[in-house]
């Protein structure tokens, strides 16, 4: 018997919703969005009344593309947490209406393992290559820098982890200073290809163990730029490309020594990326180098299934629908969800 389930991700400022049948992708529709643009960063309240807007024409043409109604619908699976609070309650609400309509069964759905089990989408145009348990997870993303062992689709162990700010953010603040709106990840991306990696030097931080930290870069970086702008004060447009091309080479460096450290202690050599960093072409390029050098087998999310999308919340939902983990309608929105 074929298993439908519509996925629902709202807890940032991505309203998404999914259609997967039998593990298989039929329409991933996500309405981001830009009202944030002009204040440097997510603005909590105007995300949960964006959301509100979005949902059911998301919902709507989600149905569509897959050609299915909603008396089709299995299961409906929703983010629970970590996102804002807002954000994360219409997405729930939906979802339990829904569910309650449809009298079918409702599935929690945790973003940050999800981001993870997005490596085992398949959709209709591409079968992927799905990694192999148990492995390790690289989770970077605005809100989170994680090295996780992966032992099952629900057994995760979070073994380094920031103690600060994320990759994500790293990159966003430091763009922010350079006067890129917000996101500012994907520009600095774009422009490092046409720069220098190693025109600037940034410090880098010393932390034990497999933990992370990215406030000293940023504060690093802050300074930095305002010492030379001083003695000129065309410095950031002057050499722009070689100040993102340098930020993004330093970011990914830390990042992999790390992900180098936790191959070597645990001795696991399948590694996957996953958040919205995973899409930044530095990463994925250390991440191919390592496989080559270093004999790893590594995982690269499509980009549709890496920045947030509702495909990996509905992928996530399936694995829980096959083990009847359902929950009951008073099942309320967590702002902050651990990976355990
Ligand atoms: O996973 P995500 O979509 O949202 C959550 O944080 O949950 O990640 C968003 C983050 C932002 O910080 C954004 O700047 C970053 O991912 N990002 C990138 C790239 N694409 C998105 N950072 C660097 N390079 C990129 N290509």
């Amino acid at each position: 018997m074929s298993i439908t389930i519509l996925g629902i991700e709202s807890s940032c400022d991505d309203t998404s919703a999914s259609v997967l049948r039998d593990g298989v992708i039929h329409s991933n529709i996500t309405a981001t969005q830009t009202v944030h643009m002009a204040y440097g960063g997510v603005v909590p309240e105007l995300a949960s009344r964006a959301h509100q807007q979005n949902i059911i024409p998301v919902v709507d043409l989600a149905l569509k593309e897959a050609n299915v109604t909603a008396d089709d619908i299995d299961a409906v699976a929703f983010t629970r947490g970590p996102g804002l609070l807002g954000s994360l309650m219409v997405g729930t609400s939906f979802a339990k209406g829904f569910a309650l309509s449809k009298n079918i069964p409702l599935i929690e759905v945790n973003h940050l393992k999800a981001h993870i089990l997005a490596h085992f989408i398949d959709d209709l145009k591409n079968t992927y290559d799905h990694p192999n348990f148990p492995f390790l997870a690289l989770l970077v993303s605005g809100g989170n820098s994680q090295i996780i062992i992966v032992k099952d689709h629900m057994d995760m162990e979070v073994i380094g982890e920031t103690i600060d700010d994320a990759a994500g953010e790293a990159f966003d603040k430091c763009a922010k200073v350079m006067g890129i709106p917000y996101p500012g990840g994907p520009v600095i991306d774009k422009r490092s290809k046409e720069g220098n990696p190693l025109a600037f030097e940034f410090s880098r931080p010393k932390i034990q163990g497999l933990n992370y930290s990215f406030s000293g870069l940023k504060t690093s970086f802050l300074y930095f730029l305002r010492d030379r702008v001083k003695e000129n004060p065309n410095f950031i447009e002057e050499n722009m490309n070689d100040l993102c091309a340098s930020l993004q080479y330093t970011i990914v460096d830390v990042l992999m020594n790390k992900v180098k450290r936790a191959v070597r202690e645990t001795g696991i050599k399948e590694v996957a990326i996953a958040g919205g960093v995973s899409a930044n072409s530095g990463l994925q390029n250390a991440m191919k180098e390592a496989a080559v050098k270093l004999g790893w087998k590594v995982y690269i999310p499509q980009l549709g299934y890496s920045l947030d999308n509702a495909a990996m919340i509905a992928i996530t939902g399936y694995f829980k629908y096959l083990k009847k983990d359902f929950v009951e309608q008073d099942t309320a929105p967590f702002a902050r969800m651990t990976i355990k």
